[in-house]
């Protein structure tokens, strides 16, 4: 692949934009199939949880969380045109009943009241944060006092291996997403790591992990 190809590719990932786009969005889905179930598995989903997702590229997974529990609100975010109208396509019969809705917003400036969500979650974003402390607090002030945030990724380990990377992807591993939290108004931090399935990449099979981080929103008086 020709640098400029890879760069593109990072460009999609990022921002999924026009008929590419949308053919990005769907080798995610089956490139991102595991960290979207395990994370999904991660939420501990409740009935009547009003639930966010930054970033949901085209809305593939939302079914799947709804397989887990029917009784919930379910709210994507992600500042892509096309995701937001893949996404509410996709998922016409849960955007009728009125149980999920699609936005289209940028992470750190998030249309919704404060105090609105039990869970926000987000998968495969984190390298794109231009600002993490804006956005921090964003998901900060959507969530209830008792809110939980959970942010998924491929840890740095994984990551490096991908040709692509070195155009605009920030890396972590799992102690700089807690750092990241703790600093930001956060507080018990956990972890889950769980192997995927390898990856094909250049030819070459790769070892994929997935990171999963949650944690507590910090009550401000305590
Ligand atoms: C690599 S894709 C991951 C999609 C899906 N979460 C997955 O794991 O398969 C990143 C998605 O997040 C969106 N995104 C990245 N940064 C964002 C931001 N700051 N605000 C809103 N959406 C963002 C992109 O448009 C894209 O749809």
């Amino acid at each position: 692949m020709t640098e400029e190809q890879l760069k593109n590719i990072a460009q999609q990932l990022r921002k999924p934009e026009g008929e590419w786009g949308v053919t990005i969005g769907e080798k995610m889905n089956i490139g991102n199939k595991f960290i979207n179930l395990y994370t999904i598995d991660a939420l501990d989903i409740k009935t009547n949880d009003h639930i966010l997702e930054i970033g949901m590229g085209n809305g593939f997974f939302v079914k799947d969380i709804f397989d887990v529990n029917h009784n919930i609100k379910y709210k994507g975010c992600d500042y892509s045109d096309e995701m937001v109208t893949r996404s509410k396509k996709l998922n016409e019969r849960w955007v009728k009943n009125g149980k999920a809705d699609f936005l289209l917003s940028n992470a750190d400036k998030l249309p919704f009241k404060d105090s609105e969500f039990d869970t926000v979650f987000t998968i495969n974003t984190i390298y794109f944060w231009d600002n993490p402390e804006r956005i921090l607090n964003e998901i900060r002030r959507v969530l209830k006092p008792d809110g939980k945030i959970v942010i998924s990724l491929r840890p740095k380990s994984s990551m490096e291996a991908y040709p692509f990377v070195k155009y605009g992807f920030d890396m972590f591993n799992r102690s700089d997403v807690s750092k990241l939290l703790l600093e930001h108004g956060f507080t018990t931090v956990k972890h889950i790591e769980k192997e995927e399935p390898e990856q094909e990449v250049n030819g070459v099979f790769m070892k994929v992990e997935t990171l999963i981080v949650s944690a507590q929103k910090k009550n401000q008086n305590l």
